[in-house]
């Protein structure tokens, strides 16, 4: 009977060793010097992140994605950044309207993917923070999100001896400090970079666009361009594009934090790629497909102190508005959504 028990023990203890090395000696997962070089696209402005300040290592970039799929963030450790910032979304969450965090808290925005962050310069749908590392702060403590205190974050990872040591290996300090522990999800973060959809092949003269994406492509440029430039198909602007205020949720945009009358409603203007993987659209995740939101511009009701260049949009037809989303999803880009750098380390 006893023996059974040990054999047991030995068995576990096997497994769990072999699961433990699996991700370090599983080509899949490993990250190589190659992997983390950062590549300016062609076609794209300089980065505003600077990397100098935090140069991204494999190492760095490999405790990064532990920490992003890690619940050990959160206050129950039942909430990681990937619970709502899913890989096959381009980081954002398909099929919740409003992000879900710890106890089953709905929060009062939609969550945006995460892709193009080092071109950002202000994060959230109201620009409510202007740097990528701090940007996570957000989260951490929001009571309806991850609900937990930084200390007590910091407490947590301090505790567990192989944090330590991975913390140690990428800043050689063997204190967990708020500080690194940014920096670390930064350097994962900030190599989320989708430039290779058919939009950029055709850029390239690589593949050919069809009739309609061709039609699209032209609207697009006519109508849209203004707001989502390209190639990251925003201008960093906030606008308002007329939508009806939510009288539940009472968001009112940027206006929140400027003061400034003419800020009501206005919102960051979204980056566009991957945007057919991104559903539900909006600050507040209103529309569910890329139908409604042409809708939205071609039937004219507009709210509010509305940004008047959408006002061209009015009356597209709706092989307009179909070309437009047909052009839209080449800006699909799988090669980003299947990147094996940025997959889920503990899912086997
Ligand atoms: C409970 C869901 C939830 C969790 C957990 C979460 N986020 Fe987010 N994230 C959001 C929402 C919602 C927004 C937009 C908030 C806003 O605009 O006010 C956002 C915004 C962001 C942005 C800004 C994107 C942009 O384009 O402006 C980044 C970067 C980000 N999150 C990274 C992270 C990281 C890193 C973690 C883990 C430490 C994390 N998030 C955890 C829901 C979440
Ligand atoms: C005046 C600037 C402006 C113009 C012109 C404009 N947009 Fe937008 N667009 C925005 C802003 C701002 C938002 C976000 C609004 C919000 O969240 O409430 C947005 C949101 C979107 C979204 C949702 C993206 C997401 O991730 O939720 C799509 C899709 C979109 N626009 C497509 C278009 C198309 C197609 C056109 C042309 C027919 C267009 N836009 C014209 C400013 C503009």
């Amino acid at each position: 009977m006893k023996l059974k028990f040990v054999y047991l023990f030995f068995f576990g203890m096997a497994l769990y060793l072999g699961l433990n090395s699996f991700v370090e000696n599983n080509p899949y997962f490993i990250i190589t010097t190659k992997d983390v070089e950062v590549k300016v696209p062609a076609g794209f402005p300089k980065p505003v992140y600077d990397f100098k300040e935090n140069k991204v290592t494999p190492e760095g970039f490999v405790l990064g994605r532990k920490l992003f799929y890690d619940p050990i963030l959160s206050a129950d450790s039942s909430v990681s950044c990937a619970f709502c910032h899913q890989r096959i979304a381009a980081f954002a969450h398909i099929d919740h309207t409003l992000s879900h965090g710890i106890n089953g808290l709905i929060g009062n925005r939609n969550v945006p993917p995460l892709q193009n962050l080092i071109w950002q310069q202000n994060f959230m749908w109201d620009g409510a923070i202007n740097h990528l590392e701090v940007q996570p702060l957000a989260p951490l403590t929001n009571s309806q999100e991850m609900g937990e205190s930084l200390k007590h974050t910091l407490e947590k990872l301090q505790r567990n001896k192989t944090y330590v040591d991975d913390f140690y290996a990428v800043f050689k300090d063997t204190a967990i400090t708020s500080e690194n522990l940014l920096k670390a999800l930064a350097q994962f973060t900030s190599l989320m970079i989708s430039a290779n959809s058919k939009f950029d092949k055709y850029q390239r003269g690589e593949e050919e666009f069809t009739e309609h994406e061709l039609s699209g492509l032209k609207l697009f440029r006519a109508h849209c361009e203004n707001c989502h430039k390209e190639p990251l198909f925003t201008d960093n602007t906030f606008r308002n594009i007329g939508i009806k205020p939510d009288t539940a949720l009472r968001d009112s945009g940027r206006i929140k934090l400027t003061g400034v009358v003419d800020d009501y409603m206005k919102f960051k203007v979204p980056g566009l790629r991957n945007v057919a993987m991104t559903y539900p659209y909006m600050h507040d995740g209103r529309f569910r497909t890329l139908q409604q939101v042409l809708k939205h511009y071609a039937d004219g009701v507009f709210y509010t102190n509305y940004d008047k260049s959408i006002e061209k949009n009015v009356g597209l037809t709706n092989q307009e508005q179909s070309d437009i989303i047909t052009f839209l999803k080449t800006l699909t880009d799988e090669q980003f959504l299947h990147d094996r750098r940025f997959a889920d380390p503990n899912f086997r």
